[in-house]
């Protein structure tokens, strides 16, 4: 089940990709009867998150302002035994990027709690106001250099839910550099959206960057679906654009 050319958009670098991503997430923000978004973290979406407080920006005050007074969001994943104003954790990552500089609340701007007393618990609590929200809108996905989405590590079948799992030992050495370069640091376990979930957003929205990216981005993209590469399933969503630059897709600058 290959991407047809139609849903791989290819931009000349992370800036442009970030611009072209924005485009979709105002355009989300805008619609009726619009689900919450799902939202993710990790140094893809740092330029995005830029990008998009720019675009917030420039907008006329009332426009903004009603823009971001609609915001939900549900974002996908974050480490289990962190506090929320841990600065590692994804929760401060959003506050950073998002909560702070645009004014959203916790409501808003959902999480898991990886600091959680009982992290089985918040799992199911996160799977439920997922639900109750009414599900995913248009959901952002970074990927991981083993094929994750979200944390969904390999091997990994497209039924999974929302639920705590233990990292694998790649995910702890790509993760590393938020906690001083140490893979031993990064925790062991985190709560994640499920594959599910993610599956049953409306729309879906891959976005990769660099050429650190190209060799799992080209297997992904080969398919088929299968275990290994939690990502390819993904392939099989009626509604997925992957937006990359021309590094992630082993291109010439
Ligand atoms: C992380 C996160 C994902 C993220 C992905 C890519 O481990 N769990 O939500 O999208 O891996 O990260 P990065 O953008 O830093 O390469």
């Amino acid at each position: 089940m290959p991407l047809s050319q139609d849903r791989l958009l290819v931009e000349a670098d992370a800036e442009a990709v970030a611009e072209r991503v924005v485009d979709r997430l105002i355009e989300a923000l805008s619609a009726a009867g619009r689900r919450p978004l799902g939202l993710a973290t990790g140094r893809t979406m740092e330029p995005v998150y830029a990008a998009l407080r720019r675009r917030l920006e420039a907008f006329e005050p009332v426009v903004r302002g009603r823009l971001l007074a609609g915001w939900s969001s549900f974002n996908l994943d974050d480490y289990i035994g962190l506090a929320a104003d841990h600065p590692a954790s994804f929760h401060a990552a959003m506050d950073r990027n998002l909560g702070e500089p645009l004014g959203l609340s916790p409501a808003q701007l959902r999480l898991p709690d990886g600091g959680a007393p009982d992290p089985e618990a918040e799992a199911r609590r996160y799977a439920r106001a997922l639900a109750a929200a009414g599900g995913l809108g248009l959901q952002l996905l970074g990927l991981g250099e083993n094929g994750h989405v979200g944390f969904n590590e390999p091997p990994c079948g497209p039924g999974v839910i929302t639920r705590c799992l233990r990292l694998s030992a790649a995910t702890r050495r790509q993760n590393a550099a938020a906690f001083g370069g140490d893979p031993q640091r990064v925790p062991e376990r985190a709560i994640t959206v499920g594959l599910s979930e993610i599956l049953a957003a409306r729309s879906l929205v891959l976005v990769v960057t660099g050429a650190s990216k190209a060799p799992i981005l080209r297997r992904v993209l080969e398919g088929p679906p299968q275990e290994a590469l939690p990502a390819s399933w993904l392939l099989g969503h009626p509604d997925l654009s992957v937006i990359a630059d021309r590094a992630a897709l082993g291109l010439e600058g």
